[in-house]
């Protein structure tokens, strides 16, 4: 059985202050139905990882490179300096906005997997590629070459399938297509890294999840947790998540 694992993708919200205060309200609250964790900014994640006991806390992106000029990057050492283990990599608006790509990223898993990092690796289509009907070609391609060539242990990776056009739209996607698509993603797992690891690795599904839907994403057989953006961010709302898949 896979162990759901929900993540709060903070983005660019929240000055170190506020993800202290809110690890504080949080973290006694968890439960062991699920994996529980948050992803802040860098400025906040020494707050938030000095006050997490059972909250995972995750980076939203980490350079490849061990160090060097690269001004404007953090390396896998400065993250695990403050005790942080996991890291968000590929997300859409990275590749949207900072020319990440599927290259980039295969660099980033593998510099991770050397680390002892465990990367979440995200794959997804846009609205454009999703009116085409290629959905199922592009997150395929993707997930191929995100994860080509792994060494070590790649059953901890965890992909999530955002579709870009379901991202902070409120436009969720049914249940189906969550199922249907992150069934082929696993499917593409097998091919790349083997029947074990595929039944192994724990696929999310993201875009405008709410405490009112996430239960039925989860009660989907291939969809084993969620990467929530705006519905993370309060308080409340992420007890609410927490509660709803008790
Ligand atoms: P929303 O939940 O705000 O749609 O964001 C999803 C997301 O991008 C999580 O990484």
């Amino acid at each position: 059985m896979r162990k759901p694992i929900i993540v709060g993708n903070w983005k660019m919200n929240k000055r170190s202050q506020d993800a202290m205060e809110f690890v504080k309200e949080v973290d006694s609250k968890l439960h062991d139905g699920a994996d529980f964790g948050i992803a802040p900014a860098f400025t906040a994640l020494w707050a938030a990882q000095n006050e997490a006991e059972n909250l995972i806390v995750a980076a939203q992106n980490v350079h490849f490179e061990e160090s060097g000029a690269f001004t404007g990057e953090v390396s896998i050492d400065m993250i695990k300096e403050l005790g942080v283990k996991w890291v968000i990599l590929g997300h859409s608006e990275r590749r949207q906005y900072f020319n990440e790509t599927d290259e980039t990223v295969n660099k980033k898993v593998k510099a991770c997997l050397a680390n002892d990092i465990t990367p979440i690796v995200c794959v997804g289509e846009t609205l454009e590629e999703f009116e085409a009907g290629q959905t199922e070609a592009v997150v395929r391609r993707q997930t191929r070459d995100c994860l080509a060539d792994l060494e070590g242990d790649v059953k901890h990776v965890v992909v999530a399938y955002e579709p870009v056009w379901a991202i902070g739209t409120g436009k969720s996607a049914t249940t189906e297509i969550a199922q249907n698509t992150c069934a082929l993603i696993r499917d593409e797992l097998k091919n790349v890294l083997g029947e074990e690891a595929a039944q192994a690795i724990r696929i999310q599904y993201g875009g405008s999840v709410k405490p009112n839907n996430i239960a039925e994403y989860l009660s989907q057989p291939d969809v084993d947790g969620a990467l929530v953006g705006g519905a993370s961010l309060k308080v409340d709302s992420f007890l609410e998540l927490v509660n709803a898949v008790k």
